[in-house]
């Protein structure tokens, strides 16, 4: 199986594609926002940075990928949400060089901007193991209202997850993020799916990983 990045505007689905990848072909998951919200919850400068939908320094982020990275061994993985810049994705490549791994695909979720505000607006989360659900979408909606199918804990709503954070993080990804679609394109391993219904697009990247094996 082939490493994957996700790359995606906020609310695009990059979390829930992860889930159903490492639940369907076993591959971890590293989230940098989950990372960064666990070390929020010790750092205040940080967590006042994050409530307001601002990118973080690019190498405290790239500290805490490293060192999951150096933990994970030769499991195929999931970058949810790294890199977001351009000089992560250089930091990233040098990295990956050093430890003899491979890059893998670049999968590009290309979503409406109207759809991730409603998507935004109506997600909750779970503190405690990070699953997400929609309350708008059946599918992907807890079995019970606001307790997590998982662990049974109460489900919240991100603090990041207000209409007017969401515009600046959509500012943020426009300015600085999205440049990689073209930096990936250009090396030849983006895949990018247009798709919103969530059935699509889980069958389009499974067969795309099944292809790669
Ligand atoms: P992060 O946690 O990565 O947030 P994000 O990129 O804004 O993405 P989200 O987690 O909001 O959305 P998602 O794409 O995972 O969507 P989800 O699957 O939940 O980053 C947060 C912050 O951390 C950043 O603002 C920044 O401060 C910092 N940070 C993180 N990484 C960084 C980095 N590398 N460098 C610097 N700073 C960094 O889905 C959304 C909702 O839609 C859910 O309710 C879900 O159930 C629903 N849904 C999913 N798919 C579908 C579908 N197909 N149809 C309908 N509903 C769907
Ligand atoms: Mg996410």
């Amino acid at each position: 199986m082939q490493n994957i990045i996700l790359l995606a505007p906020p609310a695009a689905g990059k979390g829930t594609l992860a889930n159903y990848l490492c639940e369907k072909f076993g591959y971890v998951s590293i989230s940098t926002g989950d990372l960064l919200r666990e070390e929020a919850k010790k750092n205040k400068e940080l967590e006042k940075l994050m409530h307001s939908g601002k990118l973080i320094d690019d190498n405290i982020v790239f500290e805490l990928l490293k060192a999951k990275l150096n933990k994970l061994g030769n499991t195929p993985y999931i970058l949810d949400g790294f890199p977001r810049t351009e000089s992560q994705a250089v930091m990233y490549g040098e990295l990956i060089q050093n430890m003899s791994k491979k890059l893998g695909v670049v999968i590009y979720l290309d979503v409406d901007k109207n759809e991730l505000k409603t998507r935004v607006t109506t997600r909750l989360i779970c503190p405690n193991c990070k699953a997400t659900y929609s309350i708008r979408e059946k599918r992907l909606a807890p079995k019970k209202d606001f307790v997590c199918d998982k662990c049974e804990s109460k489900l919240i709503q991100r603090e990041d997850d207000k209409e007017e954070i969401f515009d600046k993080r959509y500012e943020e990804y426009l300015t600085s993020t999205s440049p990689l679609i073209d930096y990936y394109d250009s090396k030849g391993v983006l895949v990018k799916i247009s798709d919103t219904d969530m059935s699509l697009v889980f069958e389009k990247v499974s067969s795309l990983v099944n292809n790669n094996d």
